[in-house]
């Protein structure tokens, strides 16, 4: 036996001594519906009325609603079941009337009705509410089709995707003078994995004009409250490809530096073991500092040929 059938169970056993009415009357759970922030700690008010203050909690349930077992459970004194990381608001519960549940880290799943139900050594109480959950747009990023080539009189999709929002909400497009362009645009929602929405509107441009731009892009929620907003700056091609060239440019550049550099350290580590080679024979070099040293080998290093360091590199393979 499960502990929600069990719960049930002690539920049954105490209705044939306390009426409905009786109840309801005598002891009584009141809950407010509530919206919850995605991510974040939601609090359930609950509170408790009742008529004597020498009432006995028994066991707490909280379901969802036509959903069989509790998904928090206390009973024996104890909590017993807890698969939604649920608390209570105060942590002095069960002597206080405020019967405030919170549950933490809220997720779009966690919306529906819920049931509480609270049995007391006088009776049961149970209450009903519902939970929303409100998710904000990320700032949209609007893009064009074609990504470069936008000119006066072409033909150009403007795209605003806006992500992770929640419920559904709506994309709407103006140009410089605030003329509502939404008519020629095209909304697609997508749901991701953890039923957050994501919105992409496609404004279809036949005839491009510049003298329109910036046109910019506005999210809406589902109760038609503006949350980001975006503009589309014209990338004038011939600037962007040569940015485009400048950064590949600088990329190579930190490429072969690079690339001398650690042919520089080989080449100082090949002079270092032939040194040391040297070493045990007699030297015709004045022996010098390790800082003078090193400032020779780096001298002799790049004064090498490529012949020279091919030369040290083949003398210096392991027999
Ligand atoms: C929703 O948008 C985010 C951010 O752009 C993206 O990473 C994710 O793959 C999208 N999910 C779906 C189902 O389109
Ligand atoms: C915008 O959304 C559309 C449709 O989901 C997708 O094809 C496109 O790649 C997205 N663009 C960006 C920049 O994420």
């Amino acid at each position: 036996m499960n502990m929600a059938s069990a719960f049930i169970l002690v539920l049954l056993a105490s209705l044939p001594f306390v009426s409905a009415e009786a109840t309801e009357y005598v002891f009584k759970l009141t809950c407010q519906d509530v919206t919850g922030v995605i991510k974040q700690d939601t609090t359930l008010p609950c509170s408790v009325e009742s008529q004597y203050n020498d009432v006995t909690i028994k066991a707490v349930s909280l379901k969802k609603k036509g959903e069989k077992d509790s998904i928090f459970l206390y009973q024996n004194k104890k909590i017993e079941v807890n698969s939604r990381d649920i608390s209570w608001a105060d942590q002095k519960w069960p002597e206080t009337v405020d019967a405030t549940l919170v549950i933490s880290n809220i997720e779009i799943s966690d919306e529906g009705k819920y049931e509480y139900t609270i049995l007391t050594d006088r009776g049961y109480t149970k209450a009903e509410f519902t939970v929303k959950v409100i998710a904000q747009y990320k700032t949209p990023i609007i893009t064009s089709r074609p990504k470069t080539d936008v000119e006066d009189g072409k033909v150009v999709d403007l795209y605003c995707n806006a992500s992770g929002g929640y419920p559904k909400g709506s994309i709407k497009w103006f140009d410089q003078y605030n003329t509502d362009w939404t008519k020629s645009a095209e909304l697609q929602a997508t749901v991701t994995e953890d039923k957050l929405v994501n919105l992409s509107s496609k404004l279809h441009i036949p005839n491009f004009d510049s003298s329109l731009a910036p046109y910019k892009c506005i999210v809406f929620n589902s109760k038609n409250v503006q949350e980001g907003e975006e503009q589309f700056e014209i990338h004038e091609t011939g600037k962007l490809e040569l940015s485009e060239k400048t950064k590949n440019v600088a990329a190579a550049a930190v490429v072969v530096i690079g690339s001398v550099a650690v042919g520089i350290l080989l080449a100082l580590l090949l002079f270092k073991r032939r040194r040391s080679q040297q070493a045990r024979r007699p030297s015709t070099r004045p022996m010098l500092s390790d800082h003078h040293r090193w400032a020779s080998d780096v001298e002799e290093v790049l004064n090498l040929s490529p012949e020279e360091i091919k030369k040290e590199l083949s003398l210096n393979q392991p027999v």
